[in-house]
This record gives structure tokens, C-alpha cells and sequence, in this order.
């Protein structure tokens, strides 16, 4: 069993690397997550695993007990909400500006991918988007898909899927259209998948160097992380984003308490945020 402070000297090591907050009642998922780890290092004890994590110079432990703290928990068109306002008004509007020779490009930006879904998602969305709207191209949108974790991003770019992850959120329709069958396995088709660049990235670094954004899917991540932590990857996202540009949410999340940034919109049942 774990005790209390080695749950504490794992809690602190882990939001210190990936700004994941784990309150004093997660000591049960650290150990079950952790245990496995544990054992396949030759360890006693969490006290030790954690000590042989902090002296690996080549960061290797460490990233697998982030890997195995994370949850990576995804599905495709999640909320829904999100891509319908994508299709209703945020890409018509930059559809308008691109007829108009106002800009070339649509840039995304889906900052914790998991295994691709979300951003696959948006590709999609657009595909369908541009049935209706030939002027259009898949060269005319940019989707950035970053993650913390390799293992997910891995996955991510293989875009294969298995016969449960293929069902959760999307219709047969999309699945016959988008999908590629080979037997129990679902391979994203190719026209979708040049659409994704995959890129590891920790939003606990600076994120500057990707450029300005259009739309930003910061979706179930920042529930993870402290107050402090979500104060300022918001107002850095702020800064990264055009004037008017559109923050996306996960569903129960909401930011409007704690940061001045970003304007709350509605559209029919969903929620998006403007930059001001
Ligand atoms: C619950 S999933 C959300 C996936 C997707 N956005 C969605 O809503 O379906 C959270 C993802 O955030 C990633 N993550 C956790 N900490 C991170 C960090 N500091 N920087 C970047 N990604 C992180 C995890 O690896 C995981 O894949």
C-alpha cells in the first residue's frame, strides 16, 4: 500500500512535470495506476520507484509515470456541440474571408489529442463542410493534434482503430465514408489523415513558436490541472490566438470565472469562447 508521503512525493513530482493536480483523495489511483510500473522496475516500494525515477537522467521513467497518471479518455465528435458550431459558424465565417482574399488558411490547433480522435473530428468536419462548399480545399485548413504523451500520439498517427473505439460517437455513415476495414480494425483513410501534423508537446511549455491560430480545442484537460496552472495556459492561449479567435471547451468545463481573456458565446445548445 502506498503511504501518504509517498503519494505526496509522486503528486508533487508529477505536477511539477506536467502540471496534473492530484488532490489527497487520488492516493488509490496512483497506487493501481502505479503498481505494475512498480514491480516491472525491481522496486519495493513507491518510495523507491519514485527515487529511480528522479535519478534517470534520460527522463524515461518519468514520462511513463505521467503516461500512466493521464487519463487519455476520448471519443470521436465528443459533445458534439463544438463541430456543429464549427460547421454553422466558425467556418463559414472564415470561408467568407477566404473567398473574399482576405486570408488562405484556416489554422486548428487541438492541444490534448489523445489518440486522435478530437482532431481527426475536425477534419472530418471539414471534408463535409467543403461537400457543400467546393470553393474550399483540404489545403485551406491547418490542424495542429500536440500531446504530452508518446504513446498516444503513436497511436494517433497509425490512426487505426478497433471495433469498440469505432463506435464511440461515430455514425455509420462517417465510419463507411472516412474508415478504411480490415477485419476487427478501422484505419483512418488517407485523405484524412494528411490533414493531422502530430507533435508532442507539455502545455507547461512555452508554446509560441507554433504561431497564431484561428481555433483553438483545449478540451477535457484543464480539469486536471490547478487554478494557477489553467489562469495561465489561458492567457497564453489568448496571446497565441487571432483577435476574434475561437476557444473550444470540453462540455462540463467552463473558464469564465477565472479569466478576463475570452468572451463567452452561445450557439444553439453549445458554448464557445472568443478571444476579446
Ligand atoms: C482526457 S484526454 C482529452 C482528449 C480530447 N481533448 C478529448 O476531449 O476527447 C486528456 C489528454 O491530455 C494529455 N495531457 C495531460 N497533461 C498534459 C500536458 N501537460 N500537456 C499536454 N497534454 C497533456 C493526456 O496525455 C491526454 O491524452
Amino acid at each position: 500500500m502506498i503511504t501518504i508521503d509517498e503519494f505526496r512525493l509522486i503528486r508533487d513530482y508529477v505536477e511539477k512535470h506536467c502540471g496534473i493536480h492530484l488532490s489527497d483523495d487520488k492516493t488509490y489511483l496512483v497506487e493501481t495506476r502505479l503498481t505494475t510500473m512498480m514491480f516491472e522496475q525491481g522496486c519495493n516500494t513507491f518510495g523507491d520507484l519514485y527515487n529511480r525515477a528522479v535519478l534517470d537522467k534520460t527522463h524515461t521513467l518519468r514520462d511513463k509515470i505521467i503516461e500512466a497518471i493521464t487519463t487519455n479518455e476520448t471519443f470521436w465528435f465528443r459533445d458534439i456541440h463544438p463541430f456543429s458550431i464549427l460547421t454553422e459558424l466558425v467556418l463559414k465565417q472564415y470561408a467568407d474571408e477566404i473567398a473574399a482574399g482576405k486570408r488562405n488558411k484556416i489554422r486548428f490547433w487541438c492541444c490534448a489529442c489523445s489518440t486522435g480522435q478530437e482532431p481527426y473530428s475536425i477534419a472530418m468536419t471539414f471534408l463535409e463542410f467543403i461537400r457543400h462548399y467546393p470553393r474550399l480545399k483540404p489545403e485551406n485548413i491547418e490542424i495542429l493534434a500536440t500531446d504530452i504523451s508518446s504513446t498516444v500520439l503513436f497511436l494517433g498517427k497509425l490512426g487505426r482503430y478497433d471495433n469498440l473505439a469505432i463506435t464511440r460517437g461515430l455514425g455509420e455513415e462517417y465510419r463507411d465514408r472516412y474508415f478504411v476495414q480490415n477485419n476487427k480494425i478501422w484505419t483512418i483513410s488517407d485523405e484524412v489523415k494528411k490533414m493531422v501534423r502530430f507533435q508532442k508537446l507539455n502545455l507547461q511549455e512555452s508554446f509560441n513558436h507554433l504561431g497564431k491560430q484561428d481555433i483553438i480545442f483545449c478540451r477535457n484537460i484543464l480539469i486536471y490541472f490547478s487554478l494557477e496552472f489553467k489562469q495561465d495556459i489561458l492567457k497564453r492561449i489568448a496571446a497565441l490566438l487571432r483577435p476574434g479567435g475561437y476557444l473550444f471547451l470540453g462540455a462540463s468545463e467552463s473558464i469564465i470565472m477565472y479569466t478576463q481573456e475570452y468572451e463567452m458565446q452561445r450557439h444553439a445548445m453549445g458554448l464557445y469562447y472568443q478571444v476579446k
